[in-house]
């Protein structure tokens, strides 16, 4: 097989990087590990910047979200004194959209075959070569035989735990990495939202986050102990934890049914540079991954694609190398930005085991800063709409 970018893993990264290039002319071929069914039923993300979202409808997958997706002026962070309100459009002028993952990976895959970009599922065994050569190619298993893909370059948009960062020899990587000492229970139920916009809470049992799909359909949080799994956690000793935790006068307006869907995630900040090797490109999760507090995580993958769109555009139709030579240096960029802004969140609203006073007093004071400058609300605001790209 031959095309011109090969593409590693049919997420959202690769997905819209795929749909970009192939509006703009430009050949690919996505290898994918899972089945389709798994990758849409993944549920991740579910809130996007202004940008992201320009870039969706650039991409020419804009109409479904156009309607379904709920366009959010604001958001709330609370501890059990205060409740503070950041008002994006007031501060900045702009809005976040809620609109899940699931859905933006529906609508690319409905483009794709639309383009009739050929996307292979099921590959095992992906192997990337030639990176230092003018052409490169990847060879995998798939369908019971060996195959081989020649290319010109290789977008890694495998996720933290593929293969492409792994290919960049150990010497020329830097990993920067954080763990944190809990994760997000997460849960989806047919339920009315609490509110009409997101609230994050810091409260004396842990944090909580009450965020949505639709009007009738919401996604919560709570902060667990890295060692809980979703079994020690039955729908009511959700619904318990998590009233507790939100302002009471949210709670006493709470709808609780049952739950569609459960999940633990791990919290990380975690970046590898550079973002390029030789032909190799690593985007998304590939090449790092932030603590959900601040939903940064697709936003970013999405404007790593905006970059390397770009960058591939330029290289492939115009004979330019400037852009994917500058390319892991411009994103690099906007990724440390936010990695500094989840990390901030994550350390501003959660409850770390063994921590002493001091820390209360830093996570109080923060909010307290919040509720009297507007100031430090824009600057909250603007990271929280998106930084440009
Ligand atoms: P992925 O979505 O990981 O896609 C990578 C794809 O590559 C997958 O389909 C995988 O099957 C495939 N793949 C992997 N290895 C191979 C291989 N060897 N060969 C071929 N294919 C391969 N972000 C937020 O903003 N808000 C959230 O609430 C949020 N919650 C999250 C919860 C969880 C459990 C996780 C893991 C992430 C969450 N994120 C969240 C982050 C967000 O979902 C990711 O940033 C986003 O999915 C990144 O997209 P991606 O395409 O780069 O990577
Ligand atoms: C969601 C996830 C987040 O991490 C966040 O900060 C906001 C919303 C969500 O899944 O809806």
């Amino acid at each position: 097989m031959k095309t011109q970018v090969a593409i590693i893993g049919g997420g959202p990264s690769g997905l819209l990087l795929s749909q970009l290039l192939n509006k703009a002319g430009v050949e690919t071929v996505i290898l994918e590990r899972s089945t389709r069914d798994h990758v849409l039923s993944r549920i991740r993300a579910g809130i996007l910047e202004w940008g992201a979202v320009d870039l969706l409808r650039e991409a020419g997958v804009g109409d479904r979200m156009a309607t379904e997706g709920i366009p959010h002026d604001g958001c709330y962070l609370t501890d059990e004194d205060l409740m503070v309100h950041i008002d994006f459009r007031e501060l900045t002028g702009k809005q976040v959209m809620v609109y899940g993952q699931t859905e933006v990976t529906t609508d690319l895959y409905a483009a794709q075959d639309k383009m009739g970009t050929q996307i292979l599922h099921g590959v095992e065994n992906v192997s990337i070569h030639d990176l230092d050569q003018s052409q490169s190619y990847v060879t995998f298993r798939h369908e019971g035989e060996e195959k081989r893909l020649d290319c010109l370059f290789v977008a890694g948009c495998d996720g933290f735990h593929g293969v492409s960062r792994k290919t960049i020899p150990e010497e020329k990587r830097s990993e920067f990495e954080r763990v944190y000492p809990f994760g997000w229970l997460g849960i989806l139920s047919h339920t009315p939202p609490v509110h009409d916009e997101l609230i994050y809470s810091n409260s004396r049992h842990g944090f909580a986050l009450a965020s949505m799909r639709n009007e009738n359909l919401v996604r919560y949080y709570v902060q667990v102990p890295l060692t809980d799994t979703v079994d020690d956690w039955s729908d009511d000793r959700f619904w318990h934890e998590f009233s507790r935790r939100i302002p009471s006068e949210a709670a006493s307006r709470l709808v609780t049914g049952p739950s569609i869907e459960k999940s633990i995630a791990p919290l990380r900040s975690f970046v590898s540079e550079p973002l390029r090797w030789g032909n190799l490109f690593l985007v998304g999760d590939a090449a790092h991954i932030v603590p959900p507090t601040g939903a940064k995580g697709l936003n970013l993958a999405a404007s790593d694609v905006f970059y390397l769109h770009q960058a591939l555009i330029d290289a492939v139709k115009g004979g330019s190398t400037t852009g994917v030579e500058e390319y892991s240096a411009r994103a690099l960029q906007r990724i440390w930005k936010a990695m500094r802004f989840s990390w901030q969140m994550t350390t501003m609203l959660h409850r770390f085991d063994g921590e002493d006073s001091f820390a209360e007093q830093m996570r109080k004071s923060t909010l307290r800063h919040l509720a009297d400058s507007e100031t430090a609300r824009r600057d909250l605001a603007e990271n929280y709409i998106g930084l440009p790209y």
